[in-house]
């Protein structure tokens, strides 16, 4: 786990003698911690406003738009905040630049829990895009100063490429690479391993962003990559011919 999501299971845990405790959406991407928690008797709810009046409500670590808190506050519920405290610094920055008037351009994908998040602090007025070939397309009309963050998880040379374009179309654009260091790292050293081996296995969830892109990622270096949530996912017969093979783990796959 990275520190982010780590802080957030190890908070949910705590959570487990109370009554009524739920997640806000799963607590992480990952199938075998949200069954394990459901053992504990914590369960994820996708809208606060079914809650029961006094439970306890965990905000995961992806984070989310003040009207959640707002809801929550609305049903005397006690919220316990697992924001990552990295993507709580990107609602601060968006909120800033929203109150100086600033447009906002968030690079991320639009669907993901983060970004919603994200774009919630940013009174949903914002630009979300996801590649430059996407911004070509609908170049947008912009007369105010330009503010860009960045999903936590996000590709660091996508990111460089969308910056580039709007540097090269637009003034005033202030850049804040809000690319996890945890997630830049990993994608490195990802790299490195992919380059030098045979088969590349990577570990996480299906619906874990980041494993998905460190997927990508590797399987741009090396061509026998798979992704496994699961030990029983992995085909041994594939391995056989196999010198060498690399394995990684995205940021919310247990150890
Ligand atoms: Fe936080 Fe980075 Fe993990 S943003 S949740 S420490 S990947």
């Amino acid at each position: 786990f990275c520190f982010g999501v780590q802080r957030a299971v190890n908070l949910a845990y705590e959570q487990k003698n109370k009554e009524r405790v739920y997640t806000y959406g799963p607590i992480i991407h990952n199938a075998q911690v949200v069954e394990a928690l459901e053992q504990k008797g914590i369960y994820k709810l996708d809208n606060v406003d079914n809650i029961t009046d006094h439970s306890t409500l965990i905000i995961r670590s992806h984070g989310v738009a003040p009207g959640v808190y707002e809801q929550a506050h609305n049903h005397n519920v006690d919220v316990v905040d697992a924001t990552c405290p990295y993507v709580r610094k990107i609602h601060k920055i968006v909120e800033r630049h929203k109150n100086n008037g600033d447009t906002i351009v968030i690079v991320g994908n639009k669907n993901h829990p983060e970004v919603i998040g994200i774009r919630g602090w940013a009174k949903n007025e914002c630009i979300v895009v996801d590649d430059a070939a996407e911004l070509e397309k609908s170049m947008f009309t912009n007369n105010k100063d330009i503010c860009i963050v960045c999903q936590t998880t996000y590709r660091k040379d996508k990111l460089n490429d969308i910056v580039q374009w709007i540097q090269n179309n637009y003034k005033n654009v202030t850049v804040y690479d809000t690319i996890c260091s945890a997630t830049a790292e990993r994608q490195e050293e990802a790299t490195e391993i992919a380059k030098q081996v045979d088969y590349m296995i990577v570990i996480g969830g299906k619906s874990s962003s980041n494993t998905q892109k460190l997927y990508e990622i590797c399987s741009k270096h090396c061509h026998n990559t798979v992704c496994i949530e699961t030990a029983e996912e992995l085909e041994l017969n594939n391995l056989k011919d196999s010198d060498r093979i690399g394995i990684t783990a995205g940021a919310s796959t247990p150890d």
